[in-house]
């Protein structure tokens, strides 16, 4: 079994990333220092995903991923990478727009057509919608790279944008596709409008169900004209939003 998590999702992530790179030597020719790995990782670790091997005898709880289902490793050593995606944002986009970009995907040949290379990269596309509600994801790829442009144009829908002469180091061709992401952002303002309409029902209806019961002993009756126990409605939770907070001025005596 291969689980597919966020390199975040590892509480020390950055002992990861000498298996990503013994992954990125093996399977491709464009490498990079373990540095730029490092730059990756600290700048936009929810952006980047391993595939790793699932222990046979699955995780130790104790020490290991942090989240959801996928918890631990075994006796403190970091599992076996099949895949992986770096990505990131671009940080001068010269078109003003912002964007992702994939600097590298793989998987092992012991684990391909499997689904991983598209998780991966539907997993990190989402990341960067989410996040940084980027508006396209680009990448490049080989002209000759026929298994990667199957993946990227036919499954996952990238157009190519231009073709960059002699973009790789050996002279070969790349294309420079893109992937529109901004039909995928989170719309914050309608979830946020719909959280308050939901809080707005559950206290109307919490109105309508107070039922306190009769007055007990002396304590409780009301006298006529008794204007003492007047309800007030106020504000409580996230209808008060921060505006209405009042910061105290400490530095007054
Ligand atoms: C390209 C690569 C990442 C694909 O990984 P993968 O996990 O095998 O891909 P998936 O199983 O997710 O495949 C998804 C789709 O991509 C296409 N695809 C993947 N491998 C293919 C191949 N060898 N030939 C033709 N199409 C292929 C298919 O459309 C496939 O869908 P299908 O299996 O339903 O037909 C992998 O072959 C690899 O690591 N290659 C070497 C490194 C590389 O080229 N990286 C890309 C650099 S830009």
């Amino acid at each position: 079994m291969v689980d597919i998590v966020p390199i975040s999702s590892y509480p020390s992530y950055i002992d990861l990333l000498p298996s990503i790179q013994t992954c990125n030597i093996t399977n491709l020719p464009e490498n990079y220092f373990l540095k730029y790995y490092l730059y990756h990782a600290l700048t936009w670790p929810q952006l980047s995903f391993v595939a790793v091997v699932r222990p046979k005898n699955g995780y130790a709880k104790s020490n290991g991923i942090a989240g959801a289902g996928a918890a631990g490793n075994v006796a403190g050593e970091y599992p076996k990478v099949v895949g992986y995606v770096l990505a990131k944002m671009e940080e001068e986009p010269t078109d003003g727009m912002q964007h992702g970009h994939i600097t590298s995907l793989s998987v092992m040949r012991t684990h391909r057509r499997l689904g991983i290379a598209e998780r991966l990269m539907r997993m990190s596309q989402l990341a960067m919608s989410e996040s940084h509600r980027a508006n396209y994801v680009s990448l490049h790829v080989r002209v000759s790279n026929t298994a990667a442009l199957r993946l990227y144009r036919d499954t996952l829908g990238f157009e190519v944008e231009k073709v960059e002469s002699k973009y790789y180091a050996d002279g070969e061709d790349a294309y420079a596709m893109r992937l529109k992401l901004d039909g995928q952002w989170m719309d914050w303002k309608a979830i946020e409008k719909r959280i308050a309409a939901e809080d707005k029902a559950k206290a109307g209806e919490a109105d309508g169900d107070d039922d306190e019961g009769e007055p007990v002993g002396d304590m409780g009756k009301k006298e006529d004209g008794d204007e003492a126990e007047k309800m007030v409605k106020v504000k409580v939770g996230r209808g008060l939003g921060v505006g209405d907070l009042v910061e105290r001025n400490e530095s007054q005596a």
